[in-house]
C-alpha cells in the first residue's frame, strides 16, 4: 500500500543529503535557510543556548534568573493577632474649593466594602466616605472593622468642622466570612436594616500565600479560592439581585490583582494568580450579564501596594523588596491612597459608560 508520509520522508532525506554534499564541496545551496547537519551540536548559537535550552534551575546569575519563580522563597505571613492596625489616610478629606466634575461625587449613595477593616479595603472605603457615600464595612474581623468605622467618622468630622451631625456619613461594621453564603446573606440583611439600601460594592476581601504548586496543601487552595473567588461571586450576586429588585442602577468594583495577568516572581503562588484571573473575568462576565439592568461591573488590578501587611513582610525580607521594585517601571511600590481615585471613579457616574473594564494601578508593571 502507498504511504504518502514514507514518500515525504524519503524525499526530505534525499534533499538533505544533496544539500550536505553541496556544502562539503563548497557549493552554496540556493536556499536562505542553513541546513542543520545531523551531528551538528544544537547549542552552538549562544543566544538559543543561553535561554530556552538551559535546563530549569541551571540559569545561575543570568539566564532567565529574574523571570522565574523560586520554590525556596518562603514568605512568612503574620498571624492575624500579630497584624499591625492599618492607618487611614490623613489630611485628604476636608472641604475644598477646587473645581472638579460633579459626576465624581457619590453623594447619598450607600457602599459596601468587603475586607474593609484593613489595608486597601479600608482606604478605599475612606475614599467613598470622602466622596459623599455612606459605608458598610464587611470583614471577618468585626472588632477591627468597628474601630475603623469610628475612626473614619471621627476623622471626617475633624476635617469638616461645623458640619451638622446629621450630615456626617453613616459608617457601620458587619461580620461576614465572604466565602460562606449564609454568612453573606446574614450580613447583607444587617446592612439593609442599618442603611435601607445598597448602591455600590467593592470586593476587597482576599489574601495570598506562597507554596510551590506541587506541595501546596489542597485544603489551603480551596480556602484561597473560596475567599478570593467565591467571596467575590457571592457578594456581587447578592448586591446585583438587590439592585434588580429595586430596579436601581448600581456599580460594582472587584479588586483583582496584576497577578491575574502576569506571574509574579520570585515567590510561587499559582492558585492566587489563577484566582485573580478569575476575578477579572467574573467582572467582565457579570458586566455583560447585568448591562441591561444598568449595573456596571469593573475590576481594579493593583500592583505591589504598601499596606501594613506588605510593609511587615518587606521589613523582614529586604531582598524581596529589591527584586519587586526592580521590576516596576515607576521604581516604587504603590500606596493604598493610590487606589482612592480609581475606585471613586469606577463607582461614580463619571464612569457611566465604563463596564467590564480592568483598570490596572500597578506603576506600569504589566506593560513591560
Ligand atoms: N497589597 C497588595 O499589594 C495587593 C496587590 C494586589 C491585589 N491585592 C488585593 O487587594 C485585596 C486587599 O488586600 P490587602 O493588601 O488590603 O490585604 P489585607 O490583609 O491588608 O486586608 C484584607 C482584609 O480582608 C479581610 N478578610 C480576609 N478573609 C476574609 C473573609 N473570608 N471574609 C471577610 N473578610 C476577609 C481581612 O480580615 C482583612 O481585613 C485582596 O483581594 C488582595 O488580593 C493586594
Amino acid at each position: 500500500m502507498f504511504k504518502p508520509s514514507f514518500a515525504r520522508t524519503a524525499v526530505r532525506a534525499a534533499s538533505q543529503a544533496r544539500a550536505a554534499a553541496r556544502i562539503a564541496n563548497g557549493v552554496r545551496p540556493i536556499s536562505t535557510t542553513r541546513v542543520m547537519l545531523k551531528d551538528e551540536p544544537k547549542d552552538k548559537d549562544p543566544f538559543t543556548a543561553a535561554t530556552t535550552a538551559a535546563p530549569g534551575g541551571a540559569s545561575g546569575q543570568h539566564e532567565g534568573a529574574w523571570a522565574r519563580t523560586d520554590e525556596n522563597v518562603k514568605i512568612e505571613y503574620p498571624e492575624d493577632h500579630e497584624m499591625p492596625r492599618s492607618p487611614i489616610v490623613q489630611g485628604r478629606g476636608g472641604m475644598h474649593f477646587k473645581r472638579t466634575l460633579a459626576s465624581f461625587s457619590l453623594e447619598g449613595k450607600v457602599s459596601v466594602v468587603t475586607g474593609g477593616a484593613r489595608g486597601l479595603g479600608l482606604v478605599m472605603g475612606q475614599a467613598l466616605v470622602n466622596s459623599g457615600s455612606h459605608l458598610a464595612i464587611v470583614d471577618l474581623n468585626k472588632e477591627e472593622a468597628e474601630e475603623q468605622a469610628r475612626k473614619l467618622v471621627q476623622q471626617f468630622s475633624d476635617e469638616n468642622p461645623g458640619l451638622d451631625p446629621e450630615d456626617l456619613p453613616k459608617v457601620t461594621a458587619h461580620y461576614s466570612d465572604v466565602s460562606d453564603p449564609e454568612s453573606v446573606n446574614k450580613a447583607f440583611a444587617e446592612i439593609l436594616a442599618a442603611h435601607g439600601k445598597v448602591d455600590s460594592l467593592v470586593t476587597s476581601a482576599g489574601f495570598t500565600e506562597n507554596f510551590d504548586a506541587i506541595s501546596y496543601p489542597y485544603d489551603r487552595i480551596k480556602k484561597l479560592w473560596g475567599v478570593n473567588v467565591d467571596g467575590t461571586y457571592l457578594w456581587s450576586t447578592t448586591v446585583a439581585k438587590h439592585l434588580m429588585e429595586r430596579k436601581s442602577p448600581g456599580s460594582i468594583v472587584m479588586i483583582g490583582s496584576m497577578s491575574g495577568a502576569i506571574v509574579n516572581v520570585p515567590q510561587p503562588q499559582a492558585p492566587y494568580n489563577a484566582a485573580k484571573a478569575a476575578v477579572r473575568h467574573l467582572a467582565a462576565s457579570f458586566a455583560v450579564e447585568w448591562a441591561g439592568h444598568n449595573i456596571r461591573v469593573n475590576c481594579i488590578s493593583p500592583g505591589y501596594m504598601l499596606t501594613a501587611l506588605t510593609r511587615k513582610i518587606l521589613d523582614e525580607n529586604p531582598e524581596l523588596n529589591k527584586k519587586w521594585t526592580s521590576l516596576i517601571p515607576v521604581g516604587k511600590m504603590g500606596t493604598p491612597e493610590d487606589l482612592m481615585g480609581a475606585v471613586t471613579f469606577l463607582l461614580s457616574d463619571a464612569a457611566r459608560y465604563v463596564t467590564g473594564a480592568e483598570l490596572r494601578v500597578d506603576g506600569g508593571y504589566t506593560v513591560t
